[in-house]
């Protein structure tokens, strides 16, 4: 069975949305695959199956596998800890290649346990990268139910409702500082700051306020607006605490080329994400301060079950 599933990349309210805030997030076209095959003992790529190193593929298991051991291979074009989505399209893919052994895969089902795998390897997680790896295109959280809705999603007395948004043909480029942080550490500092500081629980807030700002002008290709309320959210990103100082540097970089720049993804290191009708100054403006450029593209295609039997 092979299965595989999209990167992502959050245009607008990471971390806010592990509350239940909105968020938006577009699926890109780097995609990463994974075949499994019945065998006599469980081995990833060659090697044997270690939490230590396969967290998401074992959980997917744990959650969603009855059968005898399996041989897995796994490819991914999405660079790890990059903001981008690596664990969520790897784990969206292995929970699709499992389902689909016993029959059709539903969309939802995917969504939900691919989340509930994060949210067990990470120990916290929102349902942002898993539903937009999921179902591609766009995607929009909100508590509240809205039109083109998708699922709802709940953990611990958190509702998301997932809904389908149409984004523009967005020129992005995604930046990447090339320095790894775990997705996991992130979300637990933000919380400890959550729990302990009224400000920062203000601040969360309005991330989620300025994401739903931002619906507007993504629907009227207004790039300025777009582009304004990204540098908001990348602000309010830094007084989080989960900026740093290369992705600070990467944002001025490409300032003069760019309607809007901010970190994408938990931060910490990874990657930042921009919006510009020049891609390629871009990119050279972030290698010459030593990070990469990709130019990304929005992608129509959410998981995929490639050679169901
Ligand atoms: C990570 O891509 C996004 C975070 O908001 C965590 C999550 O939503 O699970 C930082």
């Amino acid at each position: 069975m092979e299965a595989s599933a999209p990167a992502k990349v959050i245009l607008f309210g990471e971390h806010a949305v592990v509350y239940g805030e909105p968020a938006i997030a577009v699926a890109l076209n780097l995609r990463s695959r994974v075949r499994i095959f019945e065998s006599n003992e469980y081995r990833v790529n060659g090697y044997p199956l270690e939490r230590k190193y396969h967290g998401y593929i074992l959980n997917a298991i744990k959650l969603c596998w009855r059968g005898p051991p399996l041989e897995i291979f796994t490819e991914s074009e999405i660079p790890s800890s990059s903001g981008m989505g690596s664990s969520a399209s790897i784990s969206v893919a292995m929970v699709a290649a499992l389902l689909s052994t016993t029959g059709k895969v539903k969309e939802k089902e995917v969504a939900r346990l691919g989340f509930e795998v994060e949210y067990e390897t990470q120990g916290r997680a929102s349902p942002i990268d898993t539903s937009t790896v999921t179902h591609g295109k766009g995607v929009l959280i909100d508590r509240q139910k809205r039109e083109n809705f998708l699922w709802r999603i709940e953990k611990n007395g958190i509702y998301w409702n997932i809904h389908h948004v149409d984004v523009p043909r967005l020129k992005l480029v995604v930046g990447f500082s090339g320095i790894k942080a775990s997705t996991g550490e992130m979300v637990a500092k933000v919380r400890r700051f959550y729990q302990w500081n009224s400000f920062a629980r203000d601040v969360v807030r309005e991330i989620g306020r300025l994401t739903l700002r931002a619906i507007g002008p993504l629907e009227n290709e207004d790039y300025e607006e777009i582009g304004e309320l990204m540098n908001r959210n990348h602000k309010l990103l830094t007084i989080l605490g989960v900026s740093h100082p290369m992705l600070r540097k990467m944002v001025e970089s490409v300032k003069r080329y760019s309607y809007g720049a901010k970190i994408t993804g938990a931060g910490g290191g990874g990657s930042i994400v921009v919006l510009t009708d020049e891609q390629d100054e871009v990119i050279k403006a972030l290698q010459a301060i030593g990070a990469q450029g990709y130019k990304v593209e929005i992608s129509n295609k959410g998981f995929s079950v490639e050679n169901q039997n």
